[in-house]
């Protein structure tokens, strides 16, 4: 159920067209994120709808090139994805002016003046409201996470041998860093963004402490260190009108414990339920249910279970 101020947030939200640019180099949870805000804006009734230009790049190309496509030096390579991302920032605006009210750019727009260009096109020239998210993450574990669970089953890879995809991936991610520039808070202060560093962490629970997935244990102490600097983190922040989301499991509440603004609490956020594997370890799981476990390990995020 929403409270009144998410049904006011919400409303304020559909007085213009919105696009949401994704920034970020691959391999940062961009386009999960981006999926599950277009599913959540659709299922509260915002017409929504998600454009990747590398599904623009895919169709323009056809077969995958290797990772040398994506080298800043590359001449032809450079005109054919900046030609990409113009036509799906076309289709964003073609989806808008026929009643889309959000459109998702899934793009890395990881430079300064790429940003520009979107804010051309979107604020100035079409007079919708732009706001960018950001998603950040230098944490290896996850990197390669994201890596191994969803881009070897995209389509670029679906041809090549498991070691040469993440080898060329990985190339592929140093291509971008050359030219990366983060939001820069200062510089880029015109703009409405957002950023999210580490996708999907929060403070170590007693179960993460002795590999057990789910359930609804309270932090660790290292989780409580977590929470503690995470509070100190925000209030030097001074954020004005600052709320604070939550799923409803003690871990996640816990880690906002000590921010002393007003918070909510979310179903919808809470980790997917493991079911039958609640509260198992990863090798009680290969062990108790071995078939499950394959098709897991296979892909976390398509397979289903019989
Ligand atoms: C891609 O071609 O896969 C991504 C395009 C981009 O840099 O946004």
């Amino acid at each position: 159920m929403r409270t009144y101020d998410q049904k006011a947030d919400l409303m304020d939200f559909v007085n213009l067209p919105h696009v949401v640019a994704m920034v970020g180099l691959p391999a940062r949870g961009k386009t999960y994120i981006a999926k599950k805000l277009a599913r959540y804006l659709n299922w509260v009734g915002l017409p929504t709808k998600v454009f990747n230009v590398g599904d623009y790049r895919r169709e323009a190309i056809g077969s995958y090139r290797g990772h040398d496509f994506f080298h800043p030096s590359n001449k032809e390579g450079t005109d054919i994805r900046n030609k990409c991302a113009l036509d799906a920032l076309q289709d964003v605006c073609d989806f808008l002016q026929s009643g889309g009210m959000v459109a998702v750019y899934d793009a890395t727009n990881t430079t300064v003046e790429r940003r520009q260009l979107i804010h051309h096109v979107v604020v100035e020239r079409m007079g919708y409201k732009l706001f960018f998210i950001e998603s950040l993450c230098n944490d290896p574990k996850l990197i390669e996470t994201n890596i191994t669970e969803c881009k070897l089953t995209n389509p670029d890879y679906q041809m090549m041998d498991k070691e040469d995809a993440i080898k060329d991936f990985m190339k592929r991610i140093e291509h971008y860093r050359l030219t990366y520039e983060p939001l820069d808070e200062e510089k880029e202060s015109i703009y409405s963004f957002m950023k999210i560093f580490d996708t999907g962490t929060h403070g170590e629970s007693v179960y993460n402490q002795v590999g057990r997935i789910g359930g609804d244990t309270d932090l660790s102490p290292r989780g409580r260190e977590y929470a503690n600097a995470l509070a100190k983190f925000i209030k030097d922040q001074k954020i004005p009108n600052l709320r604070v989301w939550t799923s409803c499991m003690k871990r996640t509440i816990q880690t906002a414990e000590g921010i002393n603004v007003p918070q909510e609490r979310w179903k919808a956020l809470n980790e997917i339920d493991a079911g039958i594997c609640e509260g198992l370890t990863y090798e009680e799981i290969q062990d108790q249910y071995p078939e499950e476990f394959a098709a897991r390990d296979n892909c976390k995020y398509s397979y289903s279970n019989s």
